[in-house]
């Protein structure tokens, strides 16, 4: 399906088809420093419950390749990576195997699929998760509704503090900062004898969804400058912004909290 004006993709997810190079691709913008201050951000969160880390349960949904679900395992919580690219997973798999560490995966689409059994203390939406995901008002409704849903509640500690209950980090681009007609960019990066090479393009934008499609082309070329793989996909992006998430919490009767990070421009949305 490609029907533009009123923003129609083919859904197939685009990251089945480069979910092999993506850590490559994308680690001009999304490196260990970045990376490293997101982690340092979600170990606070998680600060905040009463009981040891291994006890706090984090729900990755759109994880991935384990950007965070990884690090996280690493540091002792129990980790859920949930995406509906089934190759992300698979190299999300393969990651931990090598890392020696376990995070349970489930190959779905959260909007049309049920929440995993058990409660969660924290779930995170990374990197425009949340801007793929849904396209609407009534579909983000949705979606925080069942994710408030599996969030577990606060409880009492052993000297009568209260934990707090269960959150959601929803990390997005800050579109209030942005042109959304201009989201085009250009990325390198040289590892291991090949480039590997991303161009970003707006193809269509409806303004009042404020929904773009945007053409996404990767390639890899090897050290004579032959294109050895290319591949073209097209992804579908719904801006959100502060305004538009804080309506959605208070819709879904939940607080939100605002944080930043000094090593980016973009926005980290606490919703409790
Ligand atoms: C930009 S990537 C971010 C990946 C990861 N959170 C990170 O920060 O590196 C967005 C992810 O959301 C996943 N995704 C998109 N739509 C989805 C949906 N409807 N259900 C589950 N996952 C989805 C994509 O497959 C992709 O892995």
């Amino acid at each position: 399906m490609r029907q533009y004006n009123n923003i129609k993709v083919n859904l197939i997810n685009p990251n089945d088809k480069t979910a092999h190079i993506y850590d490559l691709v994308n680690a001009p913008l999304k490196g260990e420093e970045v990376t490293g201050a997101e982690i340092e951000l979600i170990k606070s969160l998680c600060s905040q419950f009463l009981y040891p880390k291994q006890k706090c349960k984090i729900l990755d949904v759109g994880c991935g390749t384990g950007r965070h679900a990884i690090p996280l395992a690493k540091l002792g919580y129990e980790v859920t990576g949930m995406d509906s690219s089934k190759e992300m997973l698979e190299t999300l798999k393969e990651k931990a195997e090598k890392a020696g560490v376990e995070v349970k995966v489930i190959c779905a689409d959260l909007l049309k699929s049920e929440m995993p059994g058990g409660k969660f203390d924290l779930m995170i939406l990374m990197w425009n998760a949340f801007n793929e995901m849904v396209h609407n008002e009534e579909q983000a409704i949705a979606l925080l509704k069942k994710l408030k849903g599996g969030l577990k509640k606060g409880e009492s500690g052993k000297k009568g503090r209260l934990s707090t209950g269960g959150k959601i980090l929803i990390n997005v681009d800050d579109s209030q900062k942005m042109n959304l007609r201009d989201l085009n960019f250009k990325t390198e990066n040289k590892i291991g004898g090949c480039t590997y090479k991303q161009s970003w393009k707006v193809l269509d934008l409806d303004e009042d969804a404020k929904t773009t499609v945007s053409e996404e082309k990767i390639s890899v070329i090897d050290e004579q400058g032959h294109e050895i793989a290319s591949y073209t996909s097209e992804i579908k992006q719904t801006w959100w912004c502060r305004d538009s998430i804080k309506k959605l919490a208070k819709i879904v009767g939940m607080k939100m909290e605002e944080k930043k990070i000094k090593e980016n421009e973009e926005v980290y949305f606490v919703l409790n």
